[in-house]
């Protein structure tokens, strides 16, 4: 059943299909689908039974590293019991149209993992950043993904800077201890952190190109990532938005769908 005004689904699959570039923001609401909490729903958000300033920040960190790591930990296994849902894939299918480059194999995570993402060419057609760090949209398949807040599977020893992955089970010493004798830290953008320089950057160059920008399952409230959004509303992008509730952005968007990602997006995108 199609839960969608249909004449709206029109106009934005015409949006979709008519844009020369695209940009993609995905927050939490992408992967709920798949059975990973998002941040601020009520009862299940991860902040709404965790206190961020006990698990994300540097000084919560340097207060406590066995129980900081240890949580990460168990949340990076947690992630890699969970699969792509069909959101994650109709993104895939999106950047495929756009770009004509089939999907590489959705890599099963295996020790190794899969090779990270290189940074999308800005002459490419899509661009899709996320907040999220389970790595599912790389695991549904997509190409170019631009991680604003890093990767659950990345480590980085806070001494000789060696980041590594991790895709196997429990880490099981916490703090993990780098070869060097350095302690271990998520490779994760924490509050108070900066974001990656260079994904923050072709952020801005994707922005500068899009005609078109698409706001999934993300409340907004956090920035500078939220700050993509107010920029493309402000340049006058065609912004659609697709949450299971309204956002602080929902009144100044050109489209938005309330519900569930899995079932919209796979909709818009057929439509296109
Ligand atoms: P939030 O938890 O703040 O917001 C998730 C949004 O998804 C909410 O607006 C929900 O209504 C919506 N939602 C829930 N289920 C959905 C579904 N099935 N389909 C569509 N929408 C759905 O998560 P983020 O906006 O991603 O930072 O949070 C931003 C950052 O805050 C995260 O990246 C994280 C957190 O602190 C770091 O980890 C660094």
């Amino acid at each position: 059943m199609n839960p969608l005004d249909d004449a709206q689904l029109a106009h934005a699959a015409a949006l979709l299909r008519d844009a020369h570039h695209v940009m993609v923001l995905t927050g939490a609401g992408i992967s709920a689908e798949s059975g990973i909490p998002t941040f601020r729903d009520p009862l299940t958000g991860l902040w709404f039974n965790y206190r961020p300033e006990d698990l994300a920040t540097p000084d919560a960190f340097d207060r406590d590293p066995r129980k900081v790591t240890q949580w990460y930990d168990e949340r990076r296994v947690k992630v890699l019991q969970c699969q792509p849902n069909p959101g994650h894939l109709a993104l895939v299918e999106l950047e495929q149209r756009l770009t004509g480059e089939r999907a590489g194999p959705s890599p099963a995570p295996t020790r190794a993992g899969p090779s990270p993402a290189p940074a999308a060419p800005t002459t490419s057609r899509f661009h899709l950043f996320t907040q999220n760090v389970d790595r599912l949209h790389q695991r549904a398949g997509s190409r170019n993904v631009l991680e604003l807040h890093g990767a659950l599977e990345s480590w980085r020893c806070t001494q000789c800077g060696l980041v590594q992955e991790e895709w196997g089970d429990l880490l099981g010493q916490y703090p993990p201890r780098c070869h060097c004798g350095g302690i271990r830290r998520p490779d994760i953008v924490w509050f108070g952190e900066p974001l990656p320089t260079r994904v923050l950057d072709a952020a801005q160059q994707a922005l500068m190109c899009c005609d078109l920008f698409l706001a999934v399952g993300t409340s907004g409230q956090v920035y500078p990532a939220a700050g993509l959004i107010d920029q493309a509303i402000l340049s006058n992008t065609a912004v659609i938005e697709i949450n299971a509730e309204p956002t602080p952005f929902t009144p100044h968007v050109t489209h938005h769908f309330r519900g569930k990602a899995g079932q919209i997006l796979p909709l818009l995108i057929n439509a296109t």
